[in-house]
C-alpha cells in the first residue's frame, strides 16, 4: 500500500537514516538484490548518506564502498568519501583506476534546480549521460547501473541509451519516491 510523503521522512527519524532516499534503495535492493553480492560500489551524490548509509549496512566484511559529492558527507563507517564533482578530472582518475572492475555504480545525482524547467531537465540529462559514460568505463561485465532521472521529454533518450549499453533495463518507481515529484530510477544489468 502507497504509505504517506510524511511516513516516510518520520520513519527515517526513527531508525536513524539521514534522508527518506534510503528506503528507495532499501526497495530497490529487495527486489534486485544488488548490494550483498557486489565487492565495489559507487555512490554518487551520495550526501547526506542515506543511500552510503543503507550500503555500508548490506556489504560484505571484504566490499568497498566509494562514494562522491560536490558537498560533504558526514562520515559512514565503511565508506570511503571524495567531496568531488562527477565532472572533475578527479573522478576522471578514478574511472581511469577502476577501469572495468566495479559491480555497482548507484546515482541518486540531482542537478541544482534553476527554476527554469528546461535548464533542469537538460542539466539532469547532462548527468544521466555522464553516469552512463562513467558505468561503460567502469562496470565489469555482470555489472550494473542504477541511476534517479525523470519522467520528462528526455525520459525515452535516456531508456534508449541504457538500452544501447545494458542487456536488461528496468524503470521503477519506489514507493517511498513522493508521489508528487516525477523521479523515477532507471536500473541497467548485465553490460553488452
Ligand atoms: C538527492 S541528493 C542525494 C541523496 C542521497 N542519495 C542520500 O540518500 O542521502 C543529490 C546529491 O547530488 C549531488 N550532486 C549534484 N550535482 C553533483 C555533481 N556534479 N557531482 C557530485 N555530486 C553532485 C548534490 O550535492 C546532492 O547531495
Amino acid at each position: 500500500m502507497k504509505r504517506s510523503d510524511e511516513y516516510w521522512a518520520q520513519r527515517a527519524k526513527k531508525e536513524g537514516y539521514r534522508s527518506r532516499a534510503s528506503y528507495k534503495l532499501l526497495q530497490l535492493d529487495e527486489k534486485y538484490n544488488l548490494i550483498t553480492k557486489s565487492s565495489l560500489i559507487f555512490d554518487l551524490g551520495c550526501a547526506p548518506g542515506g543511500w552510503s548509509q543503507v550500503i555500508a549496512e548490506k556489504i560484505n566484511v571484504s566490499a568497498k564502498c566509494i562514494a562522491i559529492d560536490i558537498l560533504n558527507m558526514q562520515r559512514v563507517d565503511k565508506v570511503e568519501f571524495h567531496q568531488i564533482d562527477l565532472f572533475s578530472n578527479e573522478f576522471k582518475d578514478m574511472m581511469n583506476k577502476n577501469s572495468k572492475c566495479v559491480d555497482l555504480i548507484v546515482s541518486d545525482i540531482s542537478a541544482n534546480l534553476s527554476g527554469i524547467k528546461l535548464v533542469d531537465d537538460e542539466n539532469n540529462f547532462e548527468l544521466n549521460l555522464f553516469c552512463i559514460e562513467a558505468s561503460k568505463e567502469m562496470l565489469n561485465p555482470n555489472g550494473a547501473l542504477l541511476i534517479k532521472t525523470f519522467n520528462n521529454s528526455k525520459l525515452k533518450e535516456v531508456v534508449n541509451k541504457f538500452n544501447d549499453v545494458f542487456s536488461t533495463v528496468c524503470v521503477e518507481k519506489p514507493v517511498a519516491s513522493k508521489t508528487s515529484s516525477s523521479e523515477v530510477y532507471l536500473l541497467g544489468l548485465i553490460p553488452k
